[in-house]
């Protein structure tokens, strides 16, 4: 039984028909399969057998407690930006002692907080941050772990809003001045350093960004070596892309590519006894999710045809954000005739689409259509923009499913808001 497939002309996840939980839960609801989470993770975890690893999964791509509780049981360490997500890590009952924090934007409190929790190492990726580190550890009485985030200037070849790993973005610290920011980290007495790190981008359709930046890092851990300063974690980042089904891409490298090719750009630093630490978020849970909606109503201009269903771009941004292409199955598959269609939400913007021009089996009102793909950024990025409540979100295990997050009331909408006295 795999994912989400037809059973009969009834689309399901897993064993569980998506209709009955439109059925029981409402729409628009994201749909897991714990199957699919706990297959990518494992097999992500194959791809680097060999090399002395630790995934730190990435908590942005879907943070909800019931997908990293899942995750934290199969031995993940999370890669962290804010105090929030360490929060729900260690609600979730993951390990502090495995996370990575990044972002370039740590504030002092939140700096404390990860330094109560012991976690595994601070992502630095600036100067300012490094001696703001130094000091709030100092007044702790501790000595903060630190990475520092190298910006190996490669080009991810990704779409350009998240594309990291360019001189031209805010990203890490120059790889220039890398040696002499190592340095000046090293003198540091709240400051420990442990290791480098990089993250270039995300969903990249290649291996050779991969391994151009690791090649830079593994250079500058030799050097460091020779300068006396032992590295003893590398961490690569994420950014490893998954196959959205658009006709006429290539699907990105798997997982087994890709070990392959970090486990190549590694050989020379292998002696050097260094760990190796990645941060995969949307190649963990990106197929493991779909957005479940329901048609309100089709309608035919002169110019298009549209498709309005009760999901909107609140519910999942990724479309309208980046042009990002998704999947999408009517959950009852029978003889209907194709439509081009744009598959739109009740969101007043233009902008608010989920597929333009798209070829689709022509929907009725009232039927279920399932966008795919969307276990990633999907429900980690809703807001509540128009006053829509978020989404309910489903994990499905095999018959039956679990409500890991029920649907937003109006009430708890409104509950820190209040008239003007
Ligand atoms: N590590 C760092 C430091 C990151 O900034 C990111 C993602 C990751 C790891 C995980 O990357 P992944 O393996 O998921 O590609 N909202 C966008 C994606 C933003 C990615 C931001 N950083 C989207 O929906 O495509």
């Amino acid at each position: 039984m795999t994912t989400f497939e037809y059973q009969g002309d009834e689309l399901h996840c897993e064993g569980v028909s998506l209709a009955r939980i439109a059925a029981e839960v409402g729409t628009p609801v994201y749909v897991y399969s714990r199957g699919e989470l706990e297959r990518a993770y494992r097999a992500f975890d194959a791809a680097l057998a060999g090399v002395d690893h630790q995934i730190c999964y990435s908590v942005k791509a879907n943070s909800s407690l019931g997908i990293l509780s899942v995750l934290a049981r199969l031995g993940a360490g999370a890669d962290i930006v804010s105090g929030g997500e360490l929060y729900r890590w260690q609600r979730a009952g993951g390990d502090p002692g495995k996370v990575v924090f990044s972002g370039v934007g740590k504030t002092e409190a939140e700096m404390r907080t990860a330094l109560a929790a012991k976690i595994l190492a601070f992502n630095v990726e600036s100067d300012e941050e490094l001696l703001t580190l130094d000091r709030v550890a100092r007044a702790e009485g501790v000595r903060a772990p630190v990475s520092l985030r190298i910006n190996p200037d490669v080009d991810a070849e990704t779409h350009p809003y998240i594309s990291t790993g360019l001189a031209k973005n805010k990203f890490g610290i120059s790889a220039k001045s890398a040696r002499d920011s190592f340095r000046r980290a090293a003198d540091l007495p709240g400051i420990e350093v442990v290791g480098v790190d990089c993250h270039i981008g995300s969903q990249l359709t290649k291996t050779s960004p991969f391994a151009d930046a690791i090649a830079r890092l593994v250079e500058l851990i030799l050097d460091l070596d020779r300068m006396g300063l032992k590295i003893k974690e590398l961490d690569i980042g994420g950014g490893l892309g998954i196959d959205y089904g658009k006709d006429g891409e290539a699907p990105p490298p798997s997982p087994g590519e890709y070990g392959d090719v970090v486990r190549a750009a590694l050989a020379p630093i292998l002696p050097l006894g260094i760990r190796l630490l990645c941060e995969p978020g949307r190649v963990i849970v990106g197929r493991a999710g779909a957005l479940l909606t329901r048609v309100l109503y089709r309608k035919q201009n002169e110019a298009k045809h549209f498709t309005i269903v009760d999901a909107a771009f609140n519910d999942l941004m990724r479309p309208t954000l980046y042009g990002a292409y998704h999947p999408m199955h009517p959950v009852k598959r029978g003889a209907r005739a194709a439509v081009v269609t744009d598959v739109v939400g009740p969101i007043c913007e233009t902008g608010d689409f989920f597929a333009r021009d798209r070829e689709l089996p022509a929907l009725d009102q009232g039927d279920l259509l399932a966008i795919g793909a969307a276990g990633a950024y999907g429900f980690a990025m809703a807001s509540n923009y128009n006053t829509r409540p978020r989404a309910a979100e489903v994990l499905v295990a095999g018959a039956g499913y679990t409500v890991i997050r029920d649907r937003e009331t109006l009430e708890q909408l409104l509950v820190n808001e209040r008239v003007a006295g």
